[in-house]
Order: structure tokens, then C-alpha cells, then sequence
């Protein structure tokens, strides 16, 4: 893994600020070639974020950390996307399947939601990392949540020790739909039912009209983040 100059990044992150998602995404990608990768949930940002980047480079390494929990509807907009799009799409999934993980621990995601995303995400997040990776792409948005208010375009992470890019930081809402309904990408059908952020099927649920968009994950279980991004 290569030193990371955090002045260098701090840096660029100034610079980068005003400039469009494309233009971070070109930079990005010629920068880290092969040790960059976008992680990708596939919900709505992700999409319209793997749209920019197969535009930008075909074959581009995306990955995606699959739980075992994922809803019917994520594998398959999942599907279609791969379909649509020349990404290499690398999956990674825990060690033991959810029959072999219930059996041995019961239902984590109800009594101990930390340490099934440790397992269940974190663990073989830890192992894409570990697949050449220096640096990574997200599709977080400061207006999800108080914790992601101060997310910078180009930032240093320091729990993974990576570059991380968050193109799409200062988008809106609007602006990832506009993007998506121009460009005809394909999206997770929940969004059309009252799902604005989608993870794992037992820790989702839909929202309210007028509720946060991130209320309906991990809703009444305390947590706002699984640990991919600071909780701080
Ligand atoms: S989460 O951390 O609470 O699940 P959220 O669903 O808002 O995050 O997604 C924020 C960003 O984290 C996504 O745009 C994506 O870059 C990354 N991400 C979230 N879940 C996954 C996943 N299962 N696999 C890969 N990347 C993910
Ligand atoms: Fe487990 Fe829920 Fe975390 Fe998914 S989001 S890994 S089901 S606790």
C-alpha cells in the first residue's frame, strides 16, 4: 500500500471543491489506474455514479460487498446493470453463508447490529481493500446525514488508510434522479416505494412522507452508520 501524502490531499481537495463529478471521477481513475475501485451498493447514487464512470473509463474495477441480506430487488438491478454497463464488477461476500451465520450467532442484525456489520460488511470490505487497492470512490452525499455534512471531494481515509474520492458530495437529491431519468440508468425499483436509501433487507425499511431519507435504515435500532464511513 502506498504513503499517502496528506498535505498532497488536503490539497487537492481544495482544488477539486468546484469541479463536476466527471472531471473528479478522469482524475481519479488516471491517477490510481488498477488501485482505485468505486464501491457500490447500487442504490441510486451508486447507479448514476457507475454510469459516469463505465462513460469514462470501460472496464473500470467497481465492487460491491454483499451481505447475504441483500433484497430480491438489489440482485436484480444488479443484474440489469452489469447488463447495461462494461464494468468489472468484483463481489466480495463473508466467509459463511447466512444459514451457517445464523446457526452459530442467531439473528445478529436484532440483537447485535455492530458486530453483524463487522462481520457481514466490514470484513470483507477489509478484504477488497486488501486486493490492491490505494484508494477508493464512493457515492456518499453530505446532505445524507449530519456525520457526512463535512465530507470533502477528495479526502483522506484514515480507518482504511486510502485516498478516498466522493465525487458526488454536494449533490442533491434532485440532481442524482435528474441525472438518472437523462441518461436512462437503471435503478433499484424500491426507490420507487418509499425506499430512498437501501441496505440489507432486515435493517430497511420504508419511510414516511417528509421523514429523513436515511429514517428507514437500522430505524429504531440506534445506528446510523455500519462502519464503511465515520460515525462522527
Ligand atoms: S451505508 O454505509 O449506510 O450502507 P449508504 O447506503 O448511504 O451507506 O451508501 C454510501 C456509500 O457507501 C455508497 O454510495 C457506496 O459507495 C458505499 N456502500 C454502501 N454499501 C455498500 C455495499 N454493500 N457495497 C459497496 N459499497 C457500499
Ligand atoms: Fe447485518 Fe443489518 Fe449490518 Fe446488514 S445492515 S450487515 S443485516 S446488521
Amino acid at each position: 500500500m502506498a504513503k499517502i501524502d496528506e498535505a498532497e490531499i488536503e490539497r487537492l481537495g481544495l482544488e477539486f471543491e468546484k469541479k463536476s463529478p466527471q472531471e473528479i471521477i478522469r482524475f481519479a481513475l488516471d491517477k490510481y489506474g488498477s488501485r482505485i475501485s468505486f464501491a457500490s451498493s447500487f442504490g441510486a447514487e451508486d447507479v448514476a455514479m457507475i454510469d459516469m464512470i463505465a462513460k469514462i473509463k470501460p472496464g473500470a474495477r467497481v465492487f460491491t460487498l454483499e451481505t447475504g441480506y441483500l433484497f430480491p430487488e438489489t440482485h436484480d438491478v444488479i443484474k440489469r446493470i452489469k447488463e447495461k454497463y462494461n464494468i468489472k464488477l468484483e463481489t466480495y461476500a463473508p466467509s459463511e453463508s447466512v444459514d451457517e451465520f445464523e446457526k452459530k450467532y442467531g439473528k445478529l442484525y436484532d440483537t447485535d447490529t455492530d458486530k453483524c456489520c463487522s462481520v457481514r460488511k466490514i470484513e470483507p470490505l477489509n478484504r477488497a481493500i486488501a486486493d490492491n487497492l490505494d484508494a477508493w470512490i464512493t457515492g456518499i452525499k453530505r446532505d445524507q446525514s449530519h456525520t457526512r455534512a463535512n465530507t470533502k471531494k477528495i479526502e483522506v481515509d484514515k480507518k482504511f488508510n486510502l485516498v478516498k474520492f466522493n465525487p458526488i458530495a454536494d449533490w442533491t437529491s434532485g440532481q442524482v434522479w435528474a441525472y438518472i431519468r437523462e441518461n436512462n440508468v437503471p435503478y433499484n425499483v424500491l426507490h420507487d416505494r418509499n425506499y430512498p436509501s437501501i441496505g440489507c433487507a432486515p435493517c430497511t425499511k420504508p419511510v414516511k412522507p417528509g421523514e429523513d431519507p436515511r429514517a428507514g435504515r437500522w430505524a429504531g435500532k440506534g445506528k446510523t452508520e455500519c462502519g464503511l464511513h465515520p460515525s462522527k
